[in-house]
Parts: structure tokens; sequence; C-alpha cells
């Protein structure tokens, strides 16, 4: 069995899938996994869209992509897509928010995207967190309300590349001790 350390080394942003389908169990625990995440006043501001449906997926892929920019080609080829809406946070998150000038929503829903991503990993299982996306196109194709934000799309499926070296900054140019 992996060490956390281990498996956080192990994840990583995969941009090609075999078509091997998720298997039910490991969603479920992947999506067992975000449901206990924390965030900012248990607020828990978040809905998960599990696409599978392979029309409605490529829809969704094709509004994750841009030719022109060559962004996100690859994502037709995964099998299965979580799409992260963001929901309105409760109240004391929502106050908290106005007195320290923070969108506590934001935080909370990387966190998830932590969760997922990890979780899939220790599934065996390979991701890639989208950011870049058509909002208006995704809301079309799902139903979703107009005035829910699409913040993310979560590719999940079994990874067909080879376990890259993580080019990070060093420990000494992202942590002081004590002062600045
Ligand atoms: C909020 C967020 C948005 C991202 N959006 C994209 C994206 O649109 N397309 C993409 O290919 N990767 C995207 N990524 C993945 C990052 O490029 C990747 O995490 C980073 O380069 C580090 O590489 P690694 O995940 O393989 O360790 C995103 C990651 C995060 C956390």
């Amino acid at each position: 069995m992996k060490t956390f350390l281990e498996l956080v080394q192990s994840r990583q942003s995969d941009r090609a899938y075999s078509d091997k389908p998720v298997e039910p169990d490991k969603l479920e625990r992947i999506l067992e996994a975000a449901r206990v995440a924390p965030s900012a006043c248990n607020a828990q501001p978040w809905k998960i869209i599990v696409v599978s449906d392979a029309e409605k997926r490529m829809q969704v892929a094709d509004a994750t992509a841009n030719k022109l920019l060559a962004m996100n080609h690859f994502t037709k080829r995964a099998p299965l897509q979580l799409v992260i809406l963001e929901e309105n946070a409760n109240f004391t998150s929502t106050v908290g928010g106005w007195a320290t000038n923070k969108h506590y929503p934001h935080i909370d829903l990387g966190i998830v995207a932590a969760h997922i991503s990890l979780a899939a990993a220790d599934e065996g299982l390979g991701s890639c967190i989208i950011g870049w996306c058509d909002e208006k196109k995704i809301q079309k194709v799902l139903k979703i309300p107009k005035n829910k934000r699409v913040m993310l799309v979560i590719l999940l499926g079994y990874s067909a590349q080879a376990l890259r070296e993580k080019k990070r900054k060093s420990i000494d140019e992202i942590v002081s001790y004590d002062q600045y």
C-alpha cells in the first residue's frame, strides 16, 4: 500500500486514456472522497454531475477544447467526466467571505478537486482537472441553471501515460519559517 506522499507523487494530469471503462464501485469511492471534503463553515457549496453518456460527454469535451489555442484537444478520450458546479454557500461562509475579502467557495471547490484526483490515483485511475471551458455550452448540454457556475471539469479514466517527473519549485522557494 502506498504512503500518502507516494500517492500524492503518483497523481498527475493524464491527457491520454485507454478505452477501459471506470468500474462503478471505484467511482462511488471517489465521489465519497469528494463528499467528505472540508469547506469554509461546512457550506459544501458544490454539486458534481457525472457525465458518462457518450453523446453528452463528447459535447462537454468540445466545450473544454479550443482549436485556435490548441487547448485541451485530448478531453474526448476520457471515459468519464465529473463536472463541478459552484452552489450557493451558507450564510456564515458568505458573511465570513465579505469580512475577509475572500471567496471561500472557490477554495472549497479546489479542495474537492484535490480529493477527487487523489482518490482517483488511489483507485489506480488517471485524472485531469480542466479549468478551461465554455460554461454556457456545458450549462446547455447538462441542463444546468444559468446562475450556477461551472468551475471545473475533471476527467477520469485509465491512464495511457507513463508517470512523469514533477516539475515544481524547490521547497526553499515556497516555504519560509517565522517570517516572509
Ligand atoms: C484549477 C486547475 C485548472 C487546470 N486546467 C487545466 C486545463 O484546462 N487543461 C489541462 O490540460 N490541464 C489543466 N490543469 C492541470 C495543470 O496543468 C497541472 O496540474 C499542472 O501542470 C501540474 O502538472 P501535474 O498535474 O501533471 O502534476 C489544471 C489544474 C488545475 C489545478
